[in-house]
This record gives structure tokens, C-alpha cells and sequence, in this order.
């Protein structure tokens, strides 16, 4: 049976460099469900996360598992499991969208001042994955450039 997994956390360690992080989440993540026909997406902005994962059911539970022990983020709400039929994601092992116009209008439109995704609800989290689905994938690149850059991107 496949199931869509989806939770929202807080990152941890606001001071240390974001870029890297994202960047050492997503290389394991890639990795690991390439390996294990797991895809999904993962949306970060304002100090909060938001991640999908499609796959089979005991892959993704336990992958949240460990997910959940990661001391880069804490007070994880996982929202609703459901079983799919497809995996819709599955072009991508982990999708990562970065903050764009038609997200920033989505929120705007739901009265969010800073993206706080604990806030979907079942009404929103499909428009909210659907945005995720068809925005285009961000690449991350840690900037390497001296402790005064590090991981400052006005994007994020
Ligand atoms: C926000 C976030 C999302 C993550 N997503 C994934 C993922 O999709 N797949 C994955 O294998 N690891 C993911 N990780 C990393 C895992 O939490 C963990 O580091 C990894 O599974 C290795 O665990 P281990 O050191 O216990 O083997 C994520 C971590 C964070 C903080």
C-alpha cells in the first residue's frame, strides 16, 4: 500500500548556515529514497518546514521516524496519512521549492503573515501540494564565501 506523509516542523539553530543544512538534508534525502522508491517535496521558508513523502507505507512511517529524532527542527505535526493510488511526486526523490509569487499569493490569500504550515488545514494542504507540484525545483548551492555570507539568501 502507498501513503502521502506530510508534516510540518520548526527548524533548530536559526544562527547556523541554512543553505548547508538544506543542502546536507536533501543529499541524504536524495539518496536514501532514490534507493527506496520514496519521493515527495520539501518547502522551507521562514524558520518552518513543510515536507511531503509518498511511498510504501512501512518505508515512509519508518523514515518519518527517524526524520522526527533530526535535531535540525523540532515540534514536527504530522497532518492526516492518507493512501494514494500514485505516487505524484515521482519525478523527484525529494523536490525542493523555494518561496515563489504564486506561493507567496496563495499564503497572502489565506491571511498567513509568515509561513507557518501547522496552519493548513484539509481544505488548503492540496491547493498548498498542488503549488509545491507545479512550481519549478529550486537548486541549492551553500555559498562558501566567508563567516559574514554564510547562508544569507534573501529568498529564504
Ligand atoms: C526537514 C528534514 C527532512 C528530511 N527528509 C529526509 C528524507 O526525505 N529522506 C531521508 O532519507 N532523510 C531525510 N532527512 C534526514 C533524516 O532526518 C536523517 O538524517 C536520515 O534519515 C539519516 O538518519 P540516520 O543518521 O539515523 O541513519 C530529513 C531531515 C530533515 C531535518
Amino acid at each position: 500500500m502507498k501513503i502521502q506523509l506530510c508534516y510540518a516542523s520548526t527548524r533548530n539553530n536559526e544562527s547556523e548556515d541554512l543553505l548547508q543544512d538544506l543542502n546536507d538534508i536533501l543529499t541524504v534525502a536524495r539518496d536514501f529514497n532514490s534507493r527506496n522508491e520514496i519521493c515527495g517535496v520539501l518547502y522551507y521558508a521562514d524558520g518552518s518546514f513543510f515536507q511531503c513523502l509518498q511511498g510504501s507505507e512501512h518505508v515512509v512511517k519508518q523514515l518519518f521516524e527517524s526524520i522526527c529524532k533530526d535535531k535540525r527542527h523540532h515540534q514536527i505535526i504530522g497532518f492526516d496519512t492518507t493512501e494514494i493510488a500514485e505516487t505524484n511526486f515521482k519525478d523527484w526523490s525529494m523536490k525542493y521549492v523555494q518561496r515563489n509569487s504564486e506561493i507567496n499569493k496563495f499564503f497572502k490569500k489565506m491571511n498567513f503573515k509568515i509561513f507557518s504550515p501547522a496552519q493548513l488545514d484539509e481544505n488548503s494542504l492540496p491547493i498548498f501540494l498542488n503549488h509545491l507540484y507545479d512550481a519549478d525545483q529550486t537548486n541549492i548551492k551553500p555559498q562558501r564565501v566567508g563567516m559574514n555570507n554564510r547562508g544569507v539568501n534573501k529568498y529564504l
